[in-house]
């Protein structure tokens, strides 16, 4: 599950949104404007139909709800359609890879896949004349670090000052959750058994890119916590691993964000989780169903920052 990136950021004239950091921080903000703009029209009853005819593909090869789901309802509310391609497309075994981003990039506007190595979705951005975002990778997941950052910013009002505390696997949703927050300037710490912390490779590169970043691991989750506005996690078996689901339960057995957990942590914290999640597991029913939890707020945002992040690059097109 570590197959990096050949870059960390795509330049070029199309505007693909594989990672984090194919956006400044600035044209990160603008589409936290638009996500709002879009959430408050939309929540007052409002479908602006901005993008009528345009077309978003799903290339899954992974399971999804959230992503699936909110990519689609984001197109039908903006006046476009989606349509979702399973396996029977034949991505990756019936023709080139190359070929296969060339045609169905001739087709439609927008593709937004889901699959496990990040290598492919490069591919496909490479070949692809339509915009390609990524919908979550082995490597990497940024359309769930921007929602995430803007359910906070939606909470606290502003990022300034804030630290966001992630408790679990160094994986897909915790890299990219470092690139967001050494972005938007928010404090990450990142607490996990030595052996599953986010590759130091990437830490790396994050601090190329971002220079200011305050990134931090440890394997002390009350630590961790001890001064977070945030707490964050994910599964400790994420798609792709099941075969070692045993060992990673026994890992991260003291890594669970409980009731205990959260009373380490500041009173004002919130907690987060990208679902879906392992009851019982890394959170208990009490935090993820607690008053401090936005997990339901941050998925239903899931839609909303992804329209504002389809309108956003819809406008970037150089046709
Ligand atoms: N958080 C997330 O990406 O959920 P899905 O796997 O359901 O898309
Ligand atoms: N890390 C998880 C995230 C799911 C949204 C996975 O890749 O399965």
């Amino acid at each position: 599950m570590n197959n990096a990136p050949s870059t960390m950021s795509l330049s070029g004239t199309s505007r693909h949104f594989l990672s984090v950091f194919d956006l400044t921080r600035d044209e990160i903000l603008s589409v936290f404007d638009r996500a709002a703009q879009l959430k408050a029209a939309w929540t007052s009853g409002l479908r602006e139909p901005r993008h009528v005819g345009r077309v978003m593909a799903l290339l899954f090869a992974k399971p999804s709800l959230r992503t699936r789901v909110s990519f689609e309802s984001a197109m039908a509310h903006l006046g476009g359609s989606a349509l979702y391609l399973g396996p029977d497309v034949g991505w990756g075994g019936r023709e080139a890879p190359g070929d296969f981003a060339r045609v169905l990039g001739s087709y439609v506007d927008l593709i937004v896949c889901r699959t496990y190595s990040h290598g492919d979705v490069e591919e496909l951005a490479a070949h692809s004349r339509a915009t390609v975002i990524n919908g979550l990778t082995d490597w990497n997941h940024p359309c769930q670090a921007l929602t995430d950052l803007f359910t906070l910013q939606e909470h606290f009002g502003s990022l300034a000052g804030r630290h966001l505390a992630y408790i679990g696997d160094g994986n897909n949703v915790a890299r990219s959750l470092a690139a967001a927050c050494a972005r938007l300037d928010v404090r990450f710490t990142i607490a996990a058994p030595s052996r599953y912390q986010v590759d130091p490779a990437f830490l790396e590169q994050v601090g190329e890119e971002e220079p200011s970043a305050q990134i931090e691991q440890t394997d002390d989750p009350l630590a961790a916590v001890a001064a977070a506005d945030a707490i964050y996690t994910d599964v400790w078996t994420s798609m792709g691993q099941e075969a070692e689901q045993e060992a990673r339960r026994a890992a991260f057995r003291d890594y669970q964000v409980n009731d205990d957990l959260m009373r380490h942590a500041p009173s004002q914290a919130v907690f987060l989780h990208c679902l879906p999640a392992h009851r019982g597991e890394e959170v208990t029913d009490s935090v993820l169903d607690g008053p401090q939890s936005l997990a339901f707020q941050q998925a239903e945002n899931r839609m909303h920052l992804q329209k504002g992040l389809v309108d956003w690059l819809l406008d970037q097109e150089i046709r």
